[in-house]
Parts: C-alpha cells; sequence; structure tokens
C-alpha cells in the first residue's frame, strides 16, 4: 500500500500524541503572549489580591495564571494587624513573609495591605482590661511600634503601603471607629508620616470604599485636605471599587479627576463585581435579617446564565473604558482576589452563595469579560 508519510503519522497513536502535545505547547504559548497585564502595560498596573493558601499551595497552575495575568500583587489578610500579632503583641510573619517572598521571587509590584484600620484588630489593642480607652499618648505609642516595625521589614520590597484604610463613615463623617475617638486625625497623620519616615521610597495611600460616590467623595476630599495643610506625605487614593452590576460608573470618572486634582495617583485597590441580588436596600424590617440565606437570594448555584455574564462584560468594559481615558491619572488596577471560588463575595454579605465577581471562573479560565478587557486593547 502506498501511503504518504503524513497518512502514515495520523494513523500512529504515538504520534497523534506528540501532535497533540505540540498544540497544546502552540497554545499555551499563544496564551501567554497576551495577559491582562501585557495588553495594559503602557496604561497601569494590572494587580490582583493574593490569599495566603494561594501563596502555600503552590498550584502551579495558578501561579502560572498569576504571573501571566497580573504584575502588581496585594496580600488579602495576612499584614492586618488581627493576622500579624497575637494578643500578646508578638508578631506572626510566617504568612507575610511567605507572601513577599513570592512577590519578589516572581518579580511583582507589592502592596502592603494595611496599616491603619478599624477591622481585624483587637480591642485589646484600645483598651485597658476594665474596657477603659488607653491614653492617646499610649495608643501612638503602639502604633508607632506596629508601623515602624513593619515598615522596616518590608523596606524596599513593597512599592506601596495602604496606610489609612476606611476612615470615612457610611455617614461620610469621619468614622467613629477606636482609632479616630482616641487620636483623633493624628491617627492618619501619624500612620502616614511614620511610614514615609521609615521608607521614603514608598507610595503611600488612604483607601476607603464606596469613596466614588459624589457624598462619600466630598468627605474624602475635605479628609484629605486637611491632612495635606498638615504636611501629611499621602501620595496616592484607593478607592476598593467593590462593586455592583447596577454601579454608576460615571461616578469613578469624576472621582479620578477629583482625586488626581488633589495631586494624588489613582488605585483601584479591591475591583470586584457582584453579579448576586443586592439586599443592602431591603425594606427596613429585613435589614437586620440581611445576612440570612435565602435560596431566592442565591439564583446561580447551577452556573450563571449567558445574559447575566454579558452584564458582567459590559460593566467590566464601560468601568475600564473610563480607566483608559484617565490612564495617566491611574497607577494600578488590582481585583480582589483572581477567581471566582476564591472571592470574599462567596460569603459576603451571606454566607455561602455562589458569587461571578472576576474574571476568571471556578475553573480558572477566562470569563467574557476578561476577553472584553483584551478587546478593549486590540
Ligand atoms: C475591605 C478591606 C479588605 C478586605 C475586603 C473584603 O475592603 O480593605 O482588606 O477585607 O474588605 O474582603
Amino acid at each position: 500500500m502506498n501511503i504518504s508519510r503524513r497518512q502514515l503519522l495520523a494513523l500512529t497513536g504515538a504520534t497523534t500524541t506528540a501532535m497533540a502535545a505540540a498544540k497544546l505547547q502552540a497554545a499555551e504559548k499563544a496564551s501567554t503572549a497576551t495577559g491582562l497585564k501585557d495588553a495594559y502595560k503602557d496604561d497601569f498596573l494590572i494587580g490582583a489580591a493574593l490569599s495566603a493558601t494561594i501563596i502555600k499551595q503552590q498550584d502551579p497552575k495558578l501561579i502560572a495564571l498569576v504571573n501571566k495575568e497580573f504584575n502588581s500583587i496585594t496580600p488579602e489578610n495576612c499584614m492586618k494587624w488581627g493576622e500579624m500579632r497575637n494578643e500578646d503583641g508578638s508578631w506572626k510573619w510566617q504568612d507575610a513573609d511567605a507572601f513577599v517572598d513570592f512577590g519578589t521571587k516572581h518579580k511583582l509590584h507589592m502592596v502592603g495591605h494595611t496599616l491603619g484600620w478599624h477591622s481585624q484588630i483587637p480591642d485589646s489593642v484600645f483598651k485597658n482590661k476594665d474596657g477603659t480607652y488607653i491614653s492617646k499618648a499610649e495608643l501612638a505609642k503602639r502604633q508607632k511600634e506596629h508601623i515602624t516595625t513593619i515598615v522596616s521589614r518590608y523596606k524596599g520590597k513593597l512599592a506601596a503601603w495602604d496606610v489609612v484604610n476606611e476612615a470615612v463613615g457610611d455617614d461620610n463623617k469621619m468614622r467613629d471607629s477606636h482609632w479616630y475617638k482616641i487620636m483623633g486625625d493624628d491617627f492618619l497623620v501619624n500612620a502616614f508620616n511614620l511610614a514615609h519616615e521609615i521608607d521614603p521610597n514608598a507610595h503611600l495611600m488612604y483607601n476607603d470604599y464606596n469613596n466614588e460616590r459624589p457624598e462619600k467623595r466630598q468627605a474624602t476630599i475635605e479628609m484629605i485636605k486637611r491632612l495635606q495643610q498638615r504636611g501629611t506625605p499621602i501620595h496616592g487614593l484607593g478607592m476598593q471599587a467593590h462593586i455592583g452590576l447596577e454601579t454608576n460608573m460615571q461616578d469613578f470618572e469624576d472621582s479620578i479627576l477629583a482625586y488626581s486634582a488633589l495631586g494624588l495617583k489613582v488605585h483601584l485597590t479591591e475591583l470586584d463585581i457582584d453579579v448576586l441580588p443586592s439586599v443592602w436596600n431591603l425594606p427596613v424590617a429585613e435589614i437586620s435579617t440581611r445576612f440570612e440565606y435565602k435560596p431566592e437570594r442565591d439564583p446561580y448555584i447551577k452556573g450563571l446564565p449567558k445574559e447575566i455574564d454579558e452584564k458582567l462584560a459590559k460593566a467590566y468594559e464601560s468601568l475600564f473604558k473610563i480607566l483608559l481615558k484617565h490612564r495617566d491619572k491611574i497607577d494600578r488596577v488590582t481585583f480582589w482576589g483572581v477567581s471566582d471560588d476564591a472571592s470574599w463575595l462567596n460569603d459576603f454579605p451571606i454566607k455561602g452563595r455562589t458569587n461571578y465577581p472576576l474574571l476568571f471562573n471556578r475553573q480558572h479560565e477566562p470569563k467574557a469579560a476578561y476577553f472584553r478587557l483584551l478587546d478593549l486593547k486590540r
């Protein structure tokens, strides 16, 4: 029988395997060429928050994905006061060190998160055993010890710090936190001054949620101006951007312009888009039960319907169009997580739902939104 080499090759199983391998290699090569971080390299950094679990597991595929798509990382939890320190004040460095080692090894821009926050910090930092507040001088001392120790340890490795997180409350006044009640604005001024003294090259940011909205933006601007009048070394403004499908994206454009007019670089620090029914605006009677799980509040357990996936893609697309338009004012856009399976929004504000807020699905494959963002750069 006269048979060509090609036909022969096609007939042999071994060669089929070899061809499949070559095909896979080619596909892998093609896919490594066009990560988001490369597509946006002339615009701003593209970041992701990484959990301590991701760093520990060292899943090669996930690590490859992180390296392909992102050039900046933020620790999801491991640098928060409550994670770094035992009740007696002693330090737990393991996860934070592992995070910094990971970023160093993979040459990623790293953001420290966070030096001053009212959450994930024990009451004992602020209170005596009898429940009364410690003095302002004592809290300032604890703050100094905390910030000095951690910023020194990672000096020159972390490029930026979320110095203070969420100091403006939902009523658009200064948040009535323990920090603020004891120290007032000095809580913020000291935090920035301390970080700057220790690492003068670090980019120092104020970070908050909902601060793209007009009222909170105004309150934030007033706060920043007060800090600036006192010569506080603040360089960047973080909009967390935990948003929803119905978020008014125009607010971001107005906020980018307003924050940038203060001389600050703008960052989107914790971007994700919640696709599940919101429980925040339920009738008053229901607000106290907003954390209660009900099946109708978790409609996409079996998968995200195509039309919602499309809505998500559109929402990301319209946000990124604004970001690209103002790329000269924006340093970085960081997603709060890599893939849907590990997003905090599966458990917030209701535990155990199935949410789809990120660009990668539960199999770590890119979603429609991902391709839409790549298309914006083609
Ligand atoms: C806030 C904090 C983050 C994180 C998210 C939810 O936005 O800044 O550290 O806790 O909430 O995960």
